[in-house]
């Protein structure tokens, strides 16, 4: 196969910062996802419905000439979140719900939760309503080994949030390792995955090859072979309860390449192009488009999109940087060769 048409996709995770950032990176995702669900870790993070709106509204602001683009939005939780605040984010109807980071778990999570024990009215509300929880699914005890943070979460915090509520909606966002996807498969209706390209790609060794790559780093971190081998195997298997989230996360390069290096890597110049890389290895390019543009707007309850986008199996470099403000940001496989290439609408 040389030439794909799929139904066109959908980004169901993706960072798009604000600001200057703001404007340099919308174009990416417009350029190939219909909608995307945007992460709300600004600095200050949105805690409510209308700062969440208003954000909407620069994203909107920020989009290029003719942009079909729509942006959906999730409301950062915090141990604070008044049911109320549910009412008014769902009643927007673009907000679809709310994203857990648990406090101190990555970039931009201080005032995330510390106790989810303090939500239940909160929770319930947002059963109730249909608001889906996205969760950044890692336990933050520094005891924890960091390549266990993920299934010690499954355990303690997950397993007993899904039992206490059976009707409430969860996306268990960048799942990881292959514990993560068997929890995924055995948990009760209601409970979908996101799946990165680079954890699709890579293993842990990628970060550590020739060197130490702070553009390779991410939360949660890169597993192991047998972990990413779970997730393409859960990615093309034809199972609607995985679908397509970059965790696009950009940073300033020289935030990267520093004494203690942020945790984010940015994919969205190629946030389609990646996935079909995968999938071709896989042999699967056929089970690309229910991943991709299907399983995540059934599972959120959206109409699927309508139009198509179409690759190429053209080989082009990745470009060493791309601006980010005024500064700049390493891509995910910059300087080096990516076989699809996005054919222009
Ligand atoms: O690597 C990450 N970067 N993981 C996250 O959960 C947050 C993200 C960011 O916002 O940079
Ligand atoms: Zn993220």
């Amino acid at each position: 196969m040389t030439r794909l048409t799929i139904r066109r996709p959908d980004d169901w995770h993706v960072h798009l910062r604000d600001g200057a950032a703001l404007q340099s990176l919308v174009p990416h995702t417009a350029a190939r996802f219909a909608r995307a669900l945007v992460m709300p870790n600004l600095k200050p993070p949105l805690t409510t419905a209308a700062q969440t709106l208003a954000y909407r509204e620069r994203i909107l602001a920020a989009l290029p000439e003719g942009a079909l683009f729509r942006p959906l939005m999730t409301l950062y939780l915090t141990d604070q979140t008044p049911p109320d605040e549910i009412e008014r984010a769902h009643a927007s109807g673009v907000i679809l719900g709310c994203k857990l980071y648990p406090a101190g778990a990555t970039t931009h999570s201080d005032a995330g939760v510390t106790d989810l024990g303090r939500l239940d009215a909160t929770l319930a509300r947002m059963s109730e309503l249909g608001m889906v929880l996205q969760v950044h699914g890692e336990v933050t005890d520094p005891d924890v080994d960091i390549f266990e943070r993920e299934a010690r979460f499954i355990e303690r915090v997950l397993e007993p949030l899904i039992a206490r509520f059976p009707r409430l909606k969860v996306v268990f966002e960048h799942v990881t390792s292959h514990i993560g996807v068997e929890f995924v498969r055995s948990a009760r209706t209601g409970v979908a995955a996101t799946i990165t390209p680079q954890h699709l790609l890579l293993d842990r060794n990628a970060m550590f090859q020739g060197g130490l790559r702070p553009h390779l780093y991410c939360l949660p971190v890169l597993k192991r072979e047998s972990d990413r081998r779970a997730l393409l195997e859960a990615a093309t298997a034809g199972d609607a309860r995985f679908f397509l989230g970059t965790d696009s996360a950009p940073h300033a390069r020289h935030t990267k390449e520093a004494a203690c290096g942020c945790a984010g890597i940015f994919s969205a110049h190629a946030g389609i192009e990646l996935y079909a890389e995968a999938f071709d290895a896989a042999g699967a390019l056929a089970r690309l488009q229910g991943f991709a543009s299907e399983a995540g707007a059934d599972f959120y309850g959206l109409p699927r999109n309508e139009d198509t986008l179409t690759l190429v199996r053209e080989p082009w470099s990745v470009p060493a940087t791309v601006p980010l403000g005024a500064g700049e940001l390493v891509p995910l496989r910059a300087g080096e060769r990516l076989a699809w290439r996005l054919v222009g609408r």
